[in-house]
């Protein structure tokens, strides 16, 4: 594997591949580490002389609606702030503006998921549209260490066609990341939390071959409470996993501990439930205090902890307690400690928790996959 000091860059024209998919809110960007930790590879590409054309995804991109709320270029604004640095933004993902775009130091391309629609180019990893952007420079840089799940153009494709390396977050992720994939020190805890089930079951799948103890929480524990026969109330879960779930129950059933309480609105108001006596009209929004008491014991004993996701609503205060009381006790460990994930990153940040881990990780997706199956699907291998 090749990194950016091992490549030639000097006066180069280089597209330099990032995560900058960070979350906006009524026009805010809610956590700016991945903008920020991106720097130290655009600087050394600026020291070495080259000209830079950034390129990032931004959301998923499925119809034209989709396309208006997840421009770039408020990241690529925000990024010019942090650097000190104009940044040329382009609004396209084709066309004479990007083929000029060496004419700058630094331009960024509209978002690369913009190729989404409507015939998945950018996902679909089209050969033909890596093929268009490669024509464009000399040398590709891949630093989107939160993307190197995914095998898009922008990654994957674009390093099968141009000199490659990988850039200096990456090589700080994967030596980061590195507690959780060999000689882990057990008993080893994965706290796993965020909105939905869907994206993850594979990964936990490999996750409980490995860990000693599965903590659930946020709302894919509503598909395990389903699965276990629960009833939560109006709460969403993913129907279609819940099969899975039983399956896993049934196989781990002391590894795998569920919320024993949870906060919960109605029209009652917020209040704490057993999961025993949720009512039909409930939002579960946050685990509560009996399940914070038994993660707390786990925990404690655990030499390696990661964590995924947050346990509840943490953005409103009401629903805030699991995150931060977990965070509390984590502070208090000498374990390994790690965390990965822009939910995971930003309610840290948010909640000041950042000394409590050994390793904040931006990747969510592709750090579960690369603890679950020690490779990523972007990685070009050396040919
Ligand atoms: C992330 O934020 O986890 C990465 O940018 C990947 O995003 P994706 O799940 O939309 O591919």
């Amino acid at each position: 594997m090749k990194y950016i000091e091992d490549i030639d860059v000097f006066n180069k024209n280089v597209i330099l591949r990032l995560d900058l998919n960070v979350t906006i809110k009524e026009g805010k960007i809610l956590d700016d580490t991945k903008i920020k930790k991106s720097i130290p590879t655009i600087e050394y590409l600026l020291t070495h002389d080259a000209n830079i054309l950034i390129m990032s995804h931004l959301g998923k991109i499925k119809n034209e609606e989709d396309k208006k709320n997840n421009s770039l270029k408020i990241v690529s604004d925000a990024l010019s702030v942090l650097m000190e640095f104009p940044i040329n933004f382009i609004p396209e993902t084709r066309g004479d503006k990007l083929k000029n775009a060496f004419s700058n130091r630094i331009s960024m391309m509209e978002n690369t998921r913009f190729e989404d629609y409507p015939n998945k180019l950018e996902s679909g990893c089209d050969k033909e549209l890596a093929k268009y952007w490669a024509s464009c420079a000399d040398v590709f840089v891949n630093d989107a260490f939160g993307t190197t799940h995914r095998k898009h153009a922008s990654n994957y494709g674009l390093a099968e066609l141009l000199p490659s390396a990988y850039g200096f977050l990456v090589a700080e992720e994967l030596n980061g990341l590195s507690p959780l994939i060999k000689d882990i020190k057990k008993p080893f805890s994965v706290i796993m939390g965020g909105a939905k089930v869907d994206d993850k079951i594979a990964l936990i799948e490999e996750l409980l071959k490995e860990c000693d103890y599965l903590l659930v929480g946020g709302g894919i524990a509503n598909t395990f409470l389903i699965a276990s026969g629960y009833e939560i109330g109006s709460s969403l879960y993913s129907s279609e996993f819940v099969s899975t779930v039983q399956k896993f129950l049934e196989l781990y059933p002391t590894k795998i501990l569920l919320p024993l309480d949870v906060i919960a609105t109605s029209a009652k108001g917020t209040n704490q439930y057993s999961v025993e006596s949720i009512p039909n009209d409930a939002f579960i929004y946050d685990i509560g205090p009996r399940t914070i008491a038994n993660y707390k014991e786990v925990l404690t004993n655990s030499k390696t902890i990661f964590l995924n996701g947050t346990m509840g609503k943490y953005e409103e205060p009401e629903y805030r307690n699991g995150t931060e009381e977990l965070y509390k006790v984590l502070a208090n460990l000498d374990s390994i400690i790690i965390a990965g994930g822009g939910d995971a990153l930003a309610s840290v940040n948010k909640l000041g928790y950042q000394n409590a881990f050994s390793f904040l990780s931006t990747g969510g997706g592709a750090s579960l996959e690369y603890l679950a199956t020690k490779e990523l699907a972007s990685f070009v291998r050396e040919k």
